[in-house]
């Protein structure tokens, strides 16, 4: 009998996004005449095809494969050259200095954030705000690493910031933040970047949402920060940004300057550990998807990204809009997709999921699958289309 890894014992049997289409899925059985109706709003799944640029560069890439000339096979497990250096344009164009040989390209920033942790021993001290993205938790927890929460709470609008008798190794942060669509400002992050060079602690920041930061003072990328390369990592993707959520694309910084000393003194760097653990364990994302994305980069590429991203804006507003009239406080949905808000009449995260799916057939996200701190909050996404978030909004305002 093999021994297993009985830390699974300590999270919840299945994954939050699971767990609504779990219910959801019961839901529809039990009311057949309804399943029709149902609205989701939960999970950040976008509706826009991708862009014109994405799907001419995708057929070029699948017919380049049926050609022995330029046919390609396995590539380089760090992604392709021309991929990298298109994301370091793109960063150059939004004024920040990344080295295309520091860039790994992947499927997905759930991955990349989840995988990371396995560079890092159990010891550390990982502080991981709440509420956050659960897959920071739930994959620390399964390698039998304690996690240290900070608050995020209304009271600092939902942007944990260092406590000086903490003293953290590894620390994530999301901004702007999913779920609550908080974003960090400059000097913000700034002071995160001094505590960890002051700590020698690394940070894993998560910028998957930087395309929709609307407002241009507000940070980006850490690499904003005077001395972030020697103090954090990046991920970013294009599942929201160009709707891979189902292509699958994403990308991960890990500048070379991250050297740390082992328990023995050798020096150690975080480039090259996590391109030993790439190499071994990934094979790479496919040669058509990194095509396709490289042209998503390019101004042009990125202009018609722009343009889905007002639209699901326009969503945002909607969502806004409505919460405003219902006196219900919220964060969130100028500088990114998500809205945050108090779930209404005193319920728990769970109890107004039922109660929306009950009776407006309307699924959004329960806080309390973000963390302890978001067990009286509620997430809606403005991924939907316009048509369906118009009519959720209206059932929402006729319920409460
Ligand atoms: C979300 O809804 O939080 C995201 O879509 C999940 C993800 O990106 O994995």
């Amino acid at each position: 009998m093999p021994n297993l890894n009985e830390n699974y014992l300590n999270v919840k049997d299945s994954y939050l996004f699971a767990e609504i289409a779990r219910r959801v899925k019961t839901y529809e059985k039990s009311h057949p005449e309804k399943a029709d109706r149902i609205i989701r709003l939960g999970i950040g799944d976008v509706t826009r095809p991708l862009t014109k640029r994405a799907i001419q560069a995708l057929h070029e890439a699948v017919d380049s494969q049926a050609s022995p000339d330029t046919f390609k096979g396995y590539g380089p497990e760090q992604g392709y050259e021309f991929t990298r250096r298109a994301i370091a344009d793109y960063y150059g164009r939004n004024g920040v200095s990344v080295d295309a040989d520091d860039i790994f390209i992947s499927d997905g920033a759930k991955s990349d954030t989840g995988n990371m942790t396995e560079i890092f021993a159990r010891d550390n001290v990982i502080l991981v705000p709440d509420p956050v993205y659960p897959v920071y938790v739930d994959t620390n927890i399964m390698d039998g690493k304690q996690v240290v929460y900070m608050n995020g709470t209304k009271e600092n609008d939902f942007l944990p910031m260092p406590d000086e008798s903490v003293k953290a190794d590894i620390i994530y942060l999301c901004s702007p933040n999913n779920p609550t669509g908080a974003c960090y400002r400059k000097e913000q992050l700034a002071v995160w970047v001094d505590y960890a060079l002051r700590n020698e602690a690394v940070i894993l920041f998560d910028a998957a949402y930087e395309a929709f930061v609307t407002e241009p003072e507000l940070p980006r990328s850490i690499y904003e920060i005077e001395g972030a390369k020697r103090c954090a990592i990046e991920f970013g993707s294009l599942s929201k940004t160009a709707g891979f959520t189902g292509t699958r694309f994403s990308y991960t910084v890990v500048p070379k300057e991250l050297v740390f000393r082992s328990s023995k003194g050798e020096e150690m760097s975080v480039h090259a550990m996590w391109n030993r653990r790439q190499s071994t364990k990934f094979n790479g994302t496919p040669y058509i998807i990194q095509y396709a994305a490289a042209a998503v980069f390019t101004a042009e590429g990125m202009e018609e990204c722009r343009e889905n991203i007002r639209y699901y804006m326009e969503n945002a507003r909607k969502i806004a809009d409505t919460l405003r009239r219902k006196n219900i406080p919220f964060t969130g949905g100028v500088n990114s997709p998500y809205i945050w808000f108090q779930c209404p009449n005193g319920m728990e995260s769970w109890e107004f999921f039922d109660c929306l799916l009950e009776h407006a057939q309307v699924v959004g996200t329960p806080g309390a699958g973000f963390g302890e701190n978001g067990r009286d909050y509620f997430r809606l996404t403005s991924f939907g289309t316009h048509e369906k978030t118009a009519e959720a909004m209206e059932r929402f305002e006729k319920l409460l």
